[in-house]
């Protein structure tokens, strides 16, 4: 699949990351089945504890909305002011984690460096032994 669109969308969200405690601008997109696209950028605080990463914010907006299936995740992210291409930014283990919540080994999660320079990662790739509940679905 080309995930150029889709990265061009985690461009756009990233423009709206509050980072003014760490300068580093995140932008996710995440692709619902149904074709609708979610953005999320990364959401910081004073207390910095209760900072939110860009992929959290796409999936809380997308399952908020009612959406709970999923057909990717494309992240981009590098300090601001940064020109492209970007070093790889790589889900945190608290995103892969609620990533874990709704989608299956397979999800593909998009680490991209521009809108033409990207890698395709599962998310069993990235959290191998990531916990869940229903753990009886996937076995290693
Ligand atoms: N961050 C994300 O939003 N996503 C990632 O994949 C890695 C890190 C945010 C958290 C914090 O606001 C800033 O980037 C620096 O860690």
């Amino acid at each position: 699949m080309e995930y150029s669109f889709l990265i061009q969308k985690a461009l756009d969200g990233r423009e709206f990351a509050y980072c003014p405690y760490s300068g580093f601008a995140v932008g996710a997109a995440l692709l619902c089945s149904d074709g609708e696209v979610y953005t999320g950028c990364n959401i910081e605080s004073s207390s910095y504890s209760p900072s939110n990463c860009a992929e959290r914010t796409a999936f809380f907006k997308a399952i908020s909305d009612g959406k709970q299936e999923f057909a990717a995740l494309a992240v981009i992210g590098a300090p601001k002011g940064e020109n492209l291409p970007f070093p790889q930014c790589v889900p945190c283990g608290v995103c892969l984690q609620v990533i874990n919540e709704f989608c299956t080994g397979d999800f593909p999660i998009i680490l991209a460096q521009s809108t033409q320079q990207y890698t395709v990662h599962t998310l069993r790739d990235l959290l191998p032994l990531g916990f869940r509940l229903d753990a009886k679905e996937e076995s290693i």
